[in-house]
Formats: structure tokens, C-alpha cells, sequence
């Protein structure tokens, strides 16, 4: 049986309340740190545990808290970062619709742990149901005491709003939310300094995803020792893994980290093997920003090693071999997938969400998109490939946010792993509507 720890009790009914959420051992993370920890006792727990930020970057979350600055007299603030929109990402949203007690006892003993007295859940405008479930949970968490003045006697005081975007990719990026959050256009601002410095109103501000807020639950119940004790390296805990695409069993699946990438495609337990008998063909691993993998480099790392759903092991190679756990937004493709049309797919989404502030990422995911677009359809000429492949280069690296990055990657790594797909398209330009692009090509 797979260990559950996010998702406990998620099958029983009446979980979204917060009666039952109680009865099943709710808030009691809360009552611990408020009655019996200090906010730095909190702190160095979640440090303990090793737990590094869910939301794709894996920045180590009590390491993040501790560079809060404290300045007297200036408020500090926690933001939860909703706004999961990561194309192949859906667990933040599975979380909150089902369990959002757990989210909400997270941000409690988060913003303690912080000295915040005021803290926001930023949520993605188009899910207005988990909105809605969440600021039913917050009414009902006041009501029993847990949030609002004097919490549970102990004089810590906390007022938790729940904020919506407005439908933009990028105010998923942190200092984009913030700049929303205040009620501007979503623009990333220039890093550092980090929001831990000048964040939300120019305050001190941790923004932490909602899987890593809803971490320090189970962190704080059973101590971070023995949430460091769960997988391997600096890879510690259990993560949820949205997964899509050609599964026998697509879904959000909790998974101790340290898994085999083979086991949590093949087994029951998890996605149950490729849909419809096929072969696998390649696997996005952590959303549509990290490069795809074909299934010998998915499976096996480049030294012949097991592939393991870790930080480390996903990164092993560099991009030359290996992607990146990012969100954990884990898409496989059967042996029938294009990747050149999925390609192009990606890079039109990007340039739609692209803010526009840096003329590499809003011209060059403009240009890659009609690349690709040109070479899918049948237009396209051998240099397209290196004229692609200039252009992501350029952008990498050169742009005030990841977007640019997250733009560039997927192009890169298509060309790297599938530069012969390319070329058959461009070979076969007499196919181009009607061809399946599959293995069968090669
Ligand atoms: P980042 O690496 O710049 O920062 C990670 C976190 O650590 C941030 O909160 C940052 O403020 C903090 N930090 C880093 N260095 C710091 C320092 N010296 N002092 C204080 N704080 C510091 O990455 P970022 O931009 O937060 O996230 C990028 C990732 O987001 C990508 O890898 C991508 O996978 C993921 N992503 C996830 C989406 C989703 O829907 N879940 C959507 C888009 C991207
Ligand atoms: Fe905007 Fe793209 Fe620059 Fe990010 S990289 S700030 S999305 S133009």
C-alpha cells in the first residue's frame, strides 16, 4: 500500500468538512505548534525534514523560511501559491478540492512559524469551485476557533483571504503574484531581492506552494526527523506526481520519493502501464517548463542506473541526459505521440503567456511557436532546425524570469533527443495532415 500522508483520509466522506476533518485527527498540527512550540521550534522542524518547495524550483522550504527578514514593526507575510497552471500539473487543484482543511491547517502553522498575521492563498481565477471550498473551509476554521483573534488561547492572532487570479500563466511565478496580488498587471520583478526580502506591499514574504504548505501537517505531527526518514538524498518525504497523457491510469498519486520511475509507470499501484497496449515512447517528468525524455533515458539514467523519482535522479545528466522533477506534472507518450506537433503545442502556449518585459522571451517564443508550426504543417527546410535551435539558446538564460527558460527547455530537448522526427517531417512534407507520427517512421 502506498503511503499517504497528503492525502490521507482522502476517500472518506465528508472531508471536506470540518468536522470530519477533525474527527480524522484534523488541526491537531495546529494545536501542537501553538500550544507547545516556539515559531522557531516550527522553523526548525520543517528545516529538519529536508522538504524542498513542491512547486517546481525544490528550494529547501525551511532554509527559504529562515532568510525572512524581521524587521521591527513591519508586517510579515505568507502567500500560498495557487495559481498551479503548469500544462500537465493538476495535484495543487486535486488538494484543494478535496482536502482543503490540510491546506488550511498548513498555512496556520506556516504563518505562525512566520509571525504572519495576515496570509493569502492565491488561486487560479478559472477554479472558482476550489475558491469557493476554500473560503467555506476559512468560515468554518474561524468558527471553531482556529483562525482569527487569540487562536486556541495562545494569543497568536491570523485572518487568512483567499485571492484569485485572473487566468495568466505567469502570476504563478512568485513576484508576478505578488504584483497581482496588489492589484497590477502580473509582471515578474527583477530578482533578488528575493520576496523574503521586499515581497508583498515591499514586506517580508515567503511564497510557498500548496503541496509544501500542506507538508508541514504531517512535518509537525510526527516531527521532521521522521519525515526526513522517507526517500533518498536531499530527496525526503512523499510528493503528489499529477499524472497524464497514454496511462492505463492517469491521476494524482502520492508517492514516497525514491520510487522507480518504471514502477510508477508499470505498476497497478500506480499508472498501470501505457493505455491501449502500446509502447512508451517518451515522458515529460515535471511539467511542460522541464525537457522531455525518451523512454531508454526516462527509465535509465545515462550510466545505466534505475531512474528514480527524485530530485537528483530525474537532474542526473543535465539536460544533455536527464530533466527535472519541476512540479511533478508527469505526461507520457505512447508510441503514436508527435513531438514535433506537441512541441509546437508547448511553444504556442508560452508565447501566449509570455509578459512581454524581455524582448527574448516575447520574440522568441513568437518565433519558435511559427517555426514549429511551419515545420508540423510541411513547410519547414533543414535550417529551420538550427534556426530553432538558436533561438532557444537565446532566450535561455537571458530574461528576468523562468518563462523564458521554461520556454526554451522543451524546444531544446526535442531537438536534442528527436532531431530525426524533425527531420522526417521536413522529408515528408507531401504527409504532413494525414501521417502518423509515430515509431513506425523509424
Ligand atoms: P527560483 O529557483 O528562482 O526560486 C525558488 C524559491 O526560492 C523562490 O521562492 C525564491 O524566492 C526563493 N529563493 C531562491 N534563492 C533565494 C535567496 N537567495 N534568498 C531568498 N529566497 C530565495 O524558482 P521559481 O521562480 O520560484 O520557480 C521556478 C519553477 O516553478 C520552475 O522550475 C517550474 O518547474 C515551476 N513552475 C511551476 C508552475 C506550477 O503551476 N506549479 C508553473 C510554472 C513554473
Ligand atoms: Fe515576461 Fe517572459 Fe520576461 Fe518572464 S521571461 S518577465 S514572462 S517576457
Amino acid at each position: 500500500m502506498a503511503r499517504k500522508l497528503l492525502l490521507t483520509h482522502i476517500d472518506v466522506p465528508g472531508i471536506q468538512t470540518f468536522d470530519v476533518y477533525r474527527q480524522h485527527g484534523g488541526y491537531r498540527a495546529v494545536e501542537k505548534a501553538l500550544k507547545t512550540m516556539s515559531p522557531d521550534d516550527v522553523v526548525e522542524e520543517v528545516k529538519k525534514s529536508g522538504l524542498r518547495g513542491r512547486g517546481g524550483a525544490g528550494f529547501p522550504t525551511g532554509m527559504k523560511w529562515s532568510f525572512l527578514a524581521k524587521p521591527e514593526g513591519v508586517p510579515r507575510y505568507l502567500v500560498c501559491n495557487g495559481d498551479e497552471s503548469e500544462p500537465g500539473t493538476f495535484k495543487d487543484r486535486y488538494l484543494m478540492t478535496h482536502i482543503p482543511h490540510a491546506l488550511l491547517e498548513g498555512m496556520i502553522v506556516s504563518s505562525y512559524a512566520l509571525g504572519a498575521k495576515t496570509s493569502y492563498i492565491y488561486v487560479r481565477g478559472e477554479m472558482m469551485p476550489q475558491i469557493r471550498i476554500l473560503e467555506r473551509a476559512i468560515e468554518e476554521a474561524k468558527a471553531a476557533g482556529f483562525l482569527g483573534k487569540n487562536i486556541l488561547g495562545s494569543g497568536y492572532d491570523l485572518e487568512i483571504y483567499v485571492q484569485p487570479g485572473a487566468g495568466a500563466y505567469i502570476c504563478g511565478e512568485e513576484t508576478a503574484l505578488l504584483e497581482s496580488l496588489e492589484g497590477k498587471r502580473g509582471n515578474p520583478r527583477i530578482k533578488p531581492p528575493f520576496p523574503a526580502i521586499a515581497g508583498l506591499y515591499g514586506c517580508p514574504t515567503v511564497v510557498n506552494n500548496v503541496e509544501s504548505i500542506a507538508a508541514t501537517v504531517p512535518i509537525i505531527n510526527d516531527g521532521g526527523e521522521e519525515y526526513a526518514k522517507i526517500g533518498i538524498e536531499r530527496s525526503t518525504g512523499t510528493k503528489l506526481i499529477s499524472a497524464s497523457g497514454n496511462l492505463v491510469k492517469p491521476g494524482v498519486y502520492e508517492i514516497d520519493l525514491g520510487l522507480s520511475v518504471e514502477e510508477f509507470i508499470y505498476s497497478d499501484e500506480y499508472c498501470g502501464g501505457i493505455a491501449n497496449g502500446k509502447r512508451l515512447k517518451a515522458v515529460v517528468p515535471g511539467g511542460s517548463s522541464v525537457p522531455i525524455l525518451p523512454t531508454n533515458l526516462i527509465l535509465k539514467t545515462a550510466n545505466g542506473n534505475n531512474r528514480l523519482m527524485t530530485y537528483e535522479s530525474l537532474a542526473d545528466g543535465g539536460f544533455q541526459t536527464g530533466s527535472s522533477m519541476g512540479s511533478g506534472g508527469f505526461i507520457a507518450f505512447d508510441e503514436d505521440q508527435c513531438i514535433v506537433r506537441n512541441t509546437w503545442n508547448f511553444s504556442r502556449f508560452y508565447h501566449h503567456e509570455s509578459c512581454g518585459q524581455c524582448s527574448p522571451c516575447r520574440e522568441g517564443t513568437g518565433w519558435m511557436e511559427k517555426v514549429l508550426h511551419k515545420i508540423e504543417m510541411g513547410h519547414g527546410n533543414l535550417s529551420d532546425i538550427e534556426l530553432l535551435w538558436d533561438i532557444q539558446r537565446r532566450i535561455e538564460g537571458n530574461t528576468i524570469c523562468p518563462l523564458g527558460d521554461a520556454a526554451a527547455w522543451p524546444v531544446a530537448a526535442a531537438i536534442r533527443h528527436f532531431r530525426d522526427e524533425f527531420e522526417w517531417h521536413i522529408n515528408h512534407p507531401e504527409d504532413a495532415l494525414t501521417r502518423n507520427f509515430g515509431l513506425a517512421h523509424y
